[in-house]
């Protein structure tokens, strides 16, 4: 089966059915992520923070992301796989970007890259995308500089803000990305850009009218509860399933009830006579 491409991806601004994005970070959620029909699987930097503990998106290296990007890839038969771009991979030149961007694809299997930005990494994405790099754009609130813009909070509300964010979401798509990311916007804002891009916008915290939506897997399974955003929904807590199992785990292990005979490989009784005849 082959993967899905950007030129599918961009079709489906028109011909629907909206887009589904959702993280993954490893092998076993990438395999049940593709069999659930998900059509993009990003290995986001949020990688950073909810596999890896920092406390931002900020000191997420390339290996790192390499690393997770391989596992996913070796996973995945269906959905397109993208690779996110950590932050200083992409901004110090274009041929940094260009070296970097094509490791995702070459040696981690990856079918695009994302990167944050707008006006400022337009001509960065036109480079990639010249290479033969298919790019996500990713506008509105980027995680990577969240500091600069005040923290992680809705961007966009005034004027200023907003005009800024529409015309950065221009540029990325004039350059030739194939999709964008608009993450923390007011949903009046997602629809105005959505209506008026050629190319599909994938919200996250960006309203109903985006082209597809996103979200950090461990933030929808509720397998991240240090801090949950307006946005998020979580599908199943799976922080408390998952605590319910280890504790009947351990339970069960100190009154000696796992392993049961079901669990227990039998035979071999005839050397164990012989070795305790042998100690004899
Ligand atoms: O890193 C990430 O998971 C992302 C999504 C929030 C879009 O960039």
């Amino acid at each position: 089966m082959a993967r899905i491409t950007p030129v599918e991806i961009k079709q489906r601004k028109e011909s629907g059915p909206k887009l589904t994005m959702l993280t993954a970070y490893d092998f076993s959620f990438a395999s049940l992520i593709d069999e659930s029909g998900i059509d993009l699987i990003l290995v986001g930097d949020s990688l950073g923070m909810v596999v890896l503990g920092y406390d931002s998106t900020v000191p997420v290296t390339m290996e790192e992301m390499l690393h997770h990007c391989k596992a996913v890839s070796r996973a995945v038969k269906r959905a397109m796989v993208i690779g996110d771009m950590p932050f200083m991979s992409y901004q110090i030149s274009q041929e940094d970007a260009l070296k970097n961007a094509s490791r995702f694809i070459k040696e981690a299997g990856c079918d695009a890259v994302k990167l944050e930005g707008g006006v400022n990494v337009a001509r960065t994405v036109e480079r990639l995308v010249t290479a033969g790099i298919p790019v996500m754009g990713h506008v509105g609130l980027t995680p990577q500089t969240a500091s600069s813009l005040g923290g992680f909070k809705v961007q966009g509300k005034d004027l200023d803000d907003a005009k800024k964010i529409f015309h950065d979401a221009m540029a990325v798509a004039q350059a030739g990305a194939f999709a964008i990311v608009l993450e923390c916007v007011p949903a009046e804002l997602a629809g105005l850009i959505t209506e008026t891009l050629t190319i599909p916008t994938i919200g996250i915290g960006a309203g109903p009218r985006c082209d597809g939506q996103v979200l950090v897997t461990n933030d929808m399974l509720g397998l991240f509860d240090k801090f949950t955003p307006k946005f998020v929904k979580k599908y199943i807590d799976l922080s408390s399933e998952i605590k319910r199992a280890f504790l009947s785990y351990k339970r069960e292990v100190e009154a000696g009830e796992f392993p049961s005979k079901k669990e227990s490989f039998s035979g071999g009784e005839e050397a164990v006579l012989a070795i305790k005849s042998m100690k004899k």
